[in-house]
């Protein structure tokens, strides 16, 4: 297959599970399954971007070979409006003759099933039940709480977890000499930084960024993934701690400007860096506890710009308060 148009991320996508990262225990069993050719219907949950579809489709890959096709049926479950398509397709695959004699059952992969409304699960579940013997599911969410019970209670659950920043940069790694990239110290840490364990996230900002230079820096990173630096942040937060409002006003001005960073954006961005900086335990504690409040506001609608700056005039004002 010509991979020079594909994205990065689907390029470089593990197609088998010695190749997935992270999710060890996970990896572990499902490999168990495909050499006993043999498993259980199962949810994987978690989080984005961190190997759900990537781990279905390299088990697919390692059990059924070349005769891959014929033997998986993927579905979205938000794009195929109702149960009723979904059933009947799965009606469909089910009946099908798969192609290769070795492994007894068929595949079907339901991604996104927290998408699926509750009466929609009730009706999969009967589905489900119906062709067990020749078909197995894996259903994908982020949202585990969103599958009913019943469902939940005929499947494997495995639970995905975010990719470590040494993960990210193991795989950052490989694709930047694959495509003959230069990647420095800070980009790497700033491609972690922005990505949080969302290895799909972190590919495509290393491909976002290569669209400017071979040599890829912190500053295109932060750039283009709409994030601070850390620095910069902590900055700002520091001069509203210190007194220097005005300041602290102005350095979000150019924040927002530059990086075109949300009100919600930047509130999230002073959560994250409540820990790094210098001011005693308390005054965290009230600071977590006005930057929840604010960003509810957010949520309610209220103004971006008052909202943010409101939270630096809190910020002042801890700072002013006497231990
Ligand atoms: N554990 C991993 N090991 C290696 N690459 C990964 C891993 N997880 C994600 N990736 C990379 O990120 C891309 C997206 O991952 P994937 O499609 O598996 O995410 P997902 O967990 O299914 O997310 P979503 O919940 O959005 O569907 C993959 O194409 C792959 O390049
Ligand atoms: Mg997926």
């Amino acid at each position: 297959m010509e991979t020079d148009f594909l994205p990065w991320t689907e390029k470089y996508r593990p197609k088998s599970l010695s190749e997935v990262m992270g999710q060890e225990e996970t990896v572990k069993s499902l490999s168990a399954f495909v050499k006993a050719k043999n498993m259980p219907n199962m949810l994987f949950a978690g989080p984005p971007g961190i190997g759900k579809t990537t781990a279905t489709l390299a088990l697919a890959h390692d059990l059924y070979g070349k005769s891959l096709e014929g033997n998986l049926l993927e579905l979205n479950a938000s794009d195929e409006r109702g149960i009723n398509i979904v059933r009947g397709k799965i009606k469909d695959f089910a009946r099908s003759v798969s192609m290769g004699e070795k492994v007894p059952f068929k595949l079907i992969f339901l991604d996104e099933a927290d998408a699926l409304t509750p009466d929609a699960q009730h009706a999969l579940r009967r589905t489900m039940e119906m062709y067990s013997p020749v078909t197995r599911f894996i259903l994908s969410c982020n949202y585990s709480s969103k599958i009913i019970e019943p469902v939940q209670s005929r499947c494997a659950v495995f639970r995905f977890l975010p990719l470590t920043d040494s993960q990210v940069h193991r795989m950052i790694k490989h694709v930047a000499d694959k495509e003959g990239l230069d990647v420095d110290e800070g980009a790497e840490e700033a491609i972690a930084y922005v990505s949080q364990g969302d290895m799909r996230k972190a590919i495509n900002a290393l491909q976002g960024a290569a669209i400017h230079s071979k040599n890829i820096t912190e500053e295109i990173i932060y750039k283009i993934s709409s994030r601070a630096r850390p620095k910069e942040i902590r900055e700002m937060v520091d001069a509203a701690y210190g007194g220097n409002f005005l300041d602290s006003r102005k350095m979000l001005l150019d924040l927002s400007t530059q990086y075109g960073l949300s009100g919600s954006d930047i509130i999230l961005q002073v959560y994250r860096e409540v820990v790094n900086l210098e001011i005693p335990e308390k005054k965290k504690v009230a600071l977590v506890d006005r930057i929840g409040e604010y960003d509810f506001r957010l949520v309610e609608g209220a103004n971006e710009h008052i909202q943010v700056e409101a939270l630096l005039a809190q910020i002042m004002l801890l700072g002013m308060e006497r231990e």
